[in-house]
């Protein structure tokens, strides 16, 4: 099993989280009030089927979105996140829908990027994926094929395949009663985090800024509404008991 799926003897603490984690980073999230997708049709500029017809307002957004993550700053939810992680080394699982790099730049390691990287780019038809960091794209191309309207940010797109969802799924199927997950700062509109780590045998606990996404959120063993920033922190007690 590689190292990516290898489960550890004691406890662990999976962390999945969503746009909400990087929202007082002021990066804003997809759905609720002035979300993403409330100003730009997700079809036009996240949608596998039509993004080579939409080219420029794909590449448009994604640059505001690359650049935007450039200036942002991780926040205290991102800082007690690598404070976990480096307090129970090889027992914190980080498994974020974010496309930022918020996570890394507080100090976290090995996270898995569910729905990709918007500081990369990927050619869609030699399959090679190379990092730009936090600019706006030059549009000169793929680097070993050379087609320019091949290319797309390295960021899963609505109907796309997401390769990571198998790590996801392995770490769901091999949750354990003595397991804890905070699923922090998603609606679970593209994942459900209810199915997913509600359903398990985990201690789990729903970290969002107020209740209504259309999950079922009693399915969690706990609930917390409020801003991340603050409530993870506050977590640390609990979890030092169950790790
Ligand atoms: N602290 C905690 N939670 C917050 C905060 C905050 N400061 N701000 C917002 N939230 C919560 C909201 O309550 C909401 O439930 O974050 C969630 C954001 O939900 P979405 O905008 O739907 O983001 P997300 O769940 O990550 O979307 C999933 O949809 O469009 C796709 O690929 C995109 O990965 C994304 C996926």
């Amino acid at each position: 099993m590689s190292d990516k799926h290898r489960i550890p003897s004691s406890a662990q603490l999976i962390i999945f989280s969503g746009a909400g984690l990087s929202a007082e980073s002021g990066l804003s999230t997809f759905r609720g009030t002035s979300g993403l997708w409330e100003n730009v049709p997700l079809d036009v500029v996240c949608n596998f089927a039509t993004w080579e017809r939409n080219f420029d307002a794909v590449h448009a957004f994604y640059d505001a979105r690359r650049i935007a993550a450039s200036d942002a700053k991780p926040n205290q939810a991102h800082v007690i996140i690598a404070e976990w992680q480096k307090r129970w080394p090889d027992r914190v699982r980080i498994l974020t829908q974010k496309v930022d790099p918020l996570l890394e730049r507080a100090g976290c390691h090995s996270v898995v990027h569910l729905h990709g990287d918007a500081l990369s780019m990927h050619c869609v038809v030699c399959d090679l994926q190379w990092k730009i960091e936090a600019v706006a794209y030059d549009q000169s191309g793929c680097p070993t094929c050379g087609k320019k309207k091949t290319v797309k940010p390295a960021v899963v797109f609505f109907g796309q395949a997401a390769p990571e969802y198998e790590t996801l799924h392995t770490i769901v199927r091999n949750l354990r009663p003595s397991d804890t997950a905070i699923i922090v700062g998603t609606s679970g509109t593209v994942l459900p985090a209810d199915q997913l780590f509600g359903a398990s045998p985990a201690f789990s606990i729903l970290v969002n800024l107020e209740p209504g996404t259309a999950m079922n959120e009693a399915a969690f063993s706990a609930r917390h509404y409020g801003p991340a920033t603050q409530i993870l922190p506050e977590l640390t007690g609990l979890i030092e008991k169950r790790m």
